[in-house]
Formats: C-alpha cells, sequence, structure tokens
C-alpha cells in the first residue's frame, strides 16, 4: 500500500497559516493538489509571487505521492486488495463486473428521481455487511450536498437486510457541506476520520459525495470561468481518488444530469449542457427511471467491461432485482 501520512499544507516551506487559508480557499487542500499545480495556477492565489510558487510546488512534489511510478509487483498487489461492495442487486452487480470496487470512482449519473441517493444509502448500509453476504464489514462516509440523507431510510434498508439499524446508523458518518469548497475541505476532514476508525477496527471501506456537482454548477453560474470549475473539480476528484487508494475504499459520487426534452433520439448519456464532471470517474452509470419501481442502469465509458444496461427496483426495502430481469443483458445497438 501506499503511504498513509497526511501532511498539512502548513509543512511546506514559506506556507504559513494565512497563505494556507488561501490556498484552501482556492481549492489546494493537499499538497497532492498542488504538487500537480503550474506555477500559474498558484500565483493567482493572493499573495504568493511566481518564485514562491515554484518553490512551494517543489517542495510538494518530494512529499506527495503523484507522478512516481509503482513497480508491476506493487500494482498487483495493490490490485489483489480490490474489494467489491453489493449493491444489492444481482443485475446491477453484474453489470459492474461484481459489484462496486475500492481504489475506483464510481459516478452515478441522471436526472432526479432516477435513484443515485437511494442507491447511495444501500451501499452505506451494504458496505457493512460481512464479505460473504457482498460487504466489507466497513464503516462509510457520507458527504451530503443536497441534504438528502435520510436516517429512517437507513433504518428500513438495514432491517430488510437483517442487520441491527441502530449498529448500522452508527457506522455511518454524515456531514452536510455548504458550499464546493466545504465540500472539498471535507475529504481532507474525511481522512481524519478514516485514519481514526482504522485505528478502532472500523475501516472506512465507502465515500459518497451526493451531489458531487450541485454546489459547483449553482456558484459558477454567471461567474468565473468554466476552466476554474473544471480546474477545482478535477482537483476535488484527485482528492477522493487519493482517499479510496490509501484507505481501499469506494468512491461513489453523484451527478444529477438533465431531461434533453429537444432531442428524441439522441443519446442522453453523452455530455449535455449541465454536464460538467471531469471524466476521471473509473466507471460511470447511467441511471434512468422505467415504470414504476424499475430503474435502468447503463455502464458508459468503461475501460475494461463491456457498455450494457441491466434493471433494478427501488422498493421499500431498497435496491433489488426485477425478477424476470435477471443477469446481464448486451445492449443490440
Ligand atoms: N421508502 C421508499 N420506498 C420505495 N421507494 C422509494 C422510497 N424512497 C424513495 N423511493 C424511490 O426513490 C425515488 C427517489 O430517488 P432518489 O434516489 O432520491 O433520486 P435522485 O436520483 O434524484 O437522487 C422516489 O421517487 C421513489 O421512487
Ligand atoms: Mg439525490
Amino acid at each position: 500500500m501506499m503511504e498513509n501520512r497526511i501532511i498539512d499544507l502548513e509543512e511546506l516551506p514559506g506556507v504559513g497559516a494565512e497563505t494556507a487559508r488561501k490556498l484552501r480557499e482556492a481549492g489546494f487542500y493537499t499538497i497532492e493538489s498542488i504538487a500537480v499545480a503550474s506555477p500559474a495556477e498558484l500565483c493567482s492565489v493572493g499573495g504568493i509571487g511566481e518564485s514562491k510558487a515554484f518553490e512551494i510546488i517543489q517542495a510538494a512534489r518530494k512529499l506527495a505521492n503523484v507522478g512516481g511510478f509503482e513497480s508491476g509487483d506493487k500494482v498487483l498487489e495493490r490490485k489483489k486488495n480490490l474489494k467489491k461492495i453489493t449493491t444489492g442487486s444481482v443485475s446491477l452487480d453484474s453489470l459492474l463486473g461484481g459489484g462496486i470496487e475500492t481504489q475506483s470512482i464510481t459516478e452515478l449519473f441522471g436526472e432526479f428521481g432516477s435513484g443515485k441517493t437511494q442507491l447511495c444509502h444501500q451501499l452505506a448500509v451494504n458496505v457493512q455487511l460481512p464479505e460473504d453476504k457482498g460487504g466489507l464489514n466497513g464503516s462509510a462516509i457520507v458527504i451530503d450536498t443536497e441534504n438528502t440523507f435520510r436516517p429512517e431510510r437507513i433504518y428500513q434498508m438495514a432491517t430488510a437486510k437483517g442487520l441491527d439499524p441502530e449498529e448500522v446508523l452508527k457506522n455511518i458518518y454524515v456531514a452536510q457541506a455548504y458550499n464546493s469548497n466545504h465540500q472539498m475541505l471535507l475529504v481532507d476532514n474525511a481522512k481524519e476520520l478514516a485514519e481514526k476508525l482504522k485505528r478502532e477496527g472500523r475501516p472506512v471501506r465507502l465515500l459518497i459525495v451526493d451531489s458531487l456537482t450541485a454546489h459547483f454548477r449553482a456558484e459558477y453560474i454567471g461567474r468565473g470561468t468554466l476552466a476554474d470549475r473544471q480546474q477545482k473539480l478535477n482537483r476535488h476528484m484527485h482528492d477522493l481518488m487519493r482517499f479510496g487508494e490509501i484507505f481501499n475504499a469506494a468512491i461513489v459520487v453523484t451527478n444529477q444530469v438533465m431531461a434533453r426534452p429537444d432531442i428524441i433520439y439522441g443519446d442522453p448519456t453523452k455530455p449535455v449542457g449541465g454536464h460538467i464532471v471531469a471524466h476521471t470517474a473509473t466507471y460511470r452509470v447511467y441511471l434512468k427511471k422505467a415504470k414504476a419501481e424499475v430503474r435502468v442502469a447503463r455502464l458508459v465509458d468503461s475501460p475494461h467491461l463491456p457498455e450494457a444496461e441491466v434493471l433494478f427496483k427501488v422498493t421499500e426495502k431498497g435496491i433489488e432485482d426485477v425478477e424476470e430481469e435477471k443477469g446481464r443483458k448486451k445492449r443490440t445497438d
């Protein structure tokens, strides 16, 4: 595994409390994000001149675990630790090659009501199941940006799985993010929490950001440039990926996309106006409402799994299979 120590920005040469504050305000929360920044990017943060920016970046590169090469055997060793969390649906699991993977980012995208938040709730429950039931005996952290976390829903789902709902709720750590900077800061806080839980023998195996994009989208309407927003989101995704690698945790993020009534025959999973994620996600799952409680999930742009589509249900018990739709259905087009 990789080095686990979390380094504070203040450990960089010439970075005091005030500069650190400005850096964080600009979305630089980790040494890694600074290591991959350009001097010009850092200079745009007030009070940092060109030579100082250069010095800070050099120092960050030495401290951070980025851009380095990992030997093949190390990669193999890390990959051996990859685990999967069941979604609760056999078909959806098979679409994903066995479930939601650790050390990866899975992006759930779809319209309002397509089941993104429901699936997040279900995963926060399922990650706590023993391994032979599709879980990882782990805890979950939820960064909730739209105030849609519902403990009573967790209660329902946990009960349906035969788990003690009170215990399940104790192993889900929820924080509300008030804006995009706060949301990014919470990933840093999540690392500290995860270190603590690891020491206590309750490792975090799932980090949810629901919604990844809502704050970014709202804040950048009519101000700043798309490039600024994209850069910040990139940094955020990078921090999330790091979290996943350090803790061998699955990262699940949601992204609401708009319906396109104007395009009847178009492919709704292709980038549209409101579609802003920087596609650093390893797995991208498009969710769509079908009839009643049935939902369609389509895996798109996956490097090593075929693009395919399955059905599942959102019921009172949670995420379930549609009876007549077991196993994977290949796309015909
Ligand atoms: N307790 C429940 N029992 C059955 N279905 C539910 C329950 N709670 C939510 N749902 C279903 O989930 C839908 C909301 O999905 P949600 O995950 O919140 O969508 P979004 O993709 O916007 O996050 C509801 O419209 C309903 O169909
Ligand atoms: Mg939602």
